[in-house]
């Protein structure tokens, strides 16, 4: 193989899928490698020979837990958010025809030591059992004021300026409880802590905009979810990449990222061949990430840790309508902590697991030197827990933009509940990659019940 390539994408995560495809379709010459065997690297879903073999090396999977093939487990949880940029991305490539998609069946919340569903007009306000009669007219008023906002109206403004108000002013107007400040900041605009509401509301009215218009689109939660689990979505865009012309290959060895004098990026090397090409992306693992090998091209985001469980239940979570599918909010404040905690739950309707059998992941940003101890509040909304895989994830971020060098690296999955940060890390390395703004078209995506 002497052949020069445009590009050559290290890893099959979801993001450098998206950047294969998108590139592919943009004329450029792509090849794709990955040392595993299988596609979607850290964002892959694996069947339970894989997830024992990664979590319990030394156990065989126990065949109560049914057939290997019925098993698609999520490493990282996230759902797609109906409204939200990825939707864009899926629909702008025609990358849905590979995709079916059903929705998540609840966005829920905790409050004072229960769950209940996360409300997203004001009629929903006005019955949620979340907060006391006062509070809930309160609140009536506030959503109203957010559904009424029209930035070229000031008679719908009431003194409020988005661009200038902090989020806490805004609060203070309407005169909202904290409880009530909680589910509003994390369970529908998904801040992770309370940093926003000492900052301009805008960005907060923007995110609550996208989750309602996000839980208007079909009905029962804002989000949606591929079947045969998240590991589609990077298959997905590498059948995009491969229709034009893109060339993929797993179960190859990295031995070396060649470059010149310069430090300049020359070539892969993998099984003693080197493999030309202008440019390299790739995610962390392939620049030093994890090993001692330390190039010094990627760094740990330490207060970025992320601990998660993955867990299998025999039963739907209690408290919510045996929901077959949901999310569960935990507000920092709620628990005594800086970082929200978060519950994923998915099960057979999304063709995930055996028939009967619930996946919950509960995860949190590590604060403390006892993680597996900081999701406790999670895990004891789950009920009885059949099996648990526990795993830290440091979250690695490049240390340059790669422009010097044409060596352009990923970041890790961060601790969102979406995919709104692995766009917007899309969106950053393509404008490094290509020079110039990634566009998109807008279409609409087809979901079953
Ligand atoms: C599960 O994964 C293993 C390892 O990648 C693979 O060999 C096997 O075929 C998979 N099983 C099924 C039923 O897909």
């Amino acid at each position: 193989m002497d052949e020069e390539y445009d590009v050559i994408v290290l890893g099959t995560g979801l993001t450098e899928c998206i950047l294969s495809g998108l590139l592919s379709v943009e004329g450029k010459k792509v090849l794709h490698m990955d040392r595993n065997d299988y596609y979607g690297g850290d964002s892959a879903s694996l069947n339970l020979t894989q997830l024992y073999r990664q979590f319990r090396p030394d156990q065989a999977p126990p065949t109560e837990l049914g057939r290997d093939r019925d098993y698609a487990v999520d490493l990282i949880p996230k759902f797609i958010i109906a409204s939200g940029e990825l939707t864009k991305i899926l629909v702008h490539t025609d990358v849905t025809r590979y995709l079916e998609f059903k929705q998540i069946a609840g966005s829920f919340v905790y409050r004072d030591g229960r769950i209940s569903k996360v409300p997203s007009t004001e009629m929903e306000a006005v019955r949620s059992p979340l907060m006391g009669l006062f509070e809930k007219r309160r609140a009536k008023k506030f959503f109203e004021f957010l559904q009424g906002w029209k930035d070229d109206d000031p008679t719908t403004h009431q003194g409020i300026d988005l661009d200038r108000d902090s989020m806490r002013t805004v609060y203070e107007k309407f005169g909202l409880e904290p409880g009530t400040q909680d589910f509003i900041g994390h369970a529908m605009a998904l801040y992770l802590d309370d940093d926003y509401i000492t900052k301009t509301a805008r960005p907060t009215y923007d995110r609550i905009i996208l989750y309602t218009s996000s839980m208007a689109r079909y009905g029962k939660s804002p989000y949606i979810y591929p079947l045969y689990g998240l590991g589609e979505l990077p298959q997905s865009f590498a059948r995009l990449s491969a229709i034009y012309g893109g060339t993929y290959m797993l179960d190859k060895q990295i031995d070396a990222i060649v470059t010149d004098t310069d430090g300049k990026f020359v070539g892969v090397t993998s099984g003693g061949e080197t493999v030309k090409a202008k440019q390299v992306i790739g995610d962390p693992s392939y620049f030093g990430a994890g090993s001692n090998s330390d190039d010094g091209k990627v760094r740990v985001v330490e207060e970025h840790k992320v601990v998660r469980a993955i867990c299998f239940l025999k039963h739907p979570i209690p408290g919510t309508d045996d929901s077959d599918s949901l999310q569960i909010i935990i507000p920092q404040n709620q628990v005594g902590r800086r970082n929200d905690i978060y519950i994923a739950m998915v099960s057979s309707t999304h063709n995930v697991c055996a028939k009967d059998i619930y996946v919950a992941i509960v995860s949190t940003i590590v604060e403390t030197d006892k993680p597996e101890l900081e999701i406790v509040p999670g895990l004891s909304l789950l009920g009885p827990i059949h099996e648990k895989f526990f795993s830290i994830s440091p979250l690695y971020t490049p240390t340059s933009s790669g422009e010097a060098d044409n060596i352009f690296i990923t970041r890790s999955y961060d601790a969102t509940s979406h995919f709104e940060t692995v766009v917007e890390d899309v969106q950053d390395v393509w404008k490094r990659v290509v020079g110039s703004d990634l566009v998109l078209k807008k279409r609409e995506v087809e979901v079953q019940g």
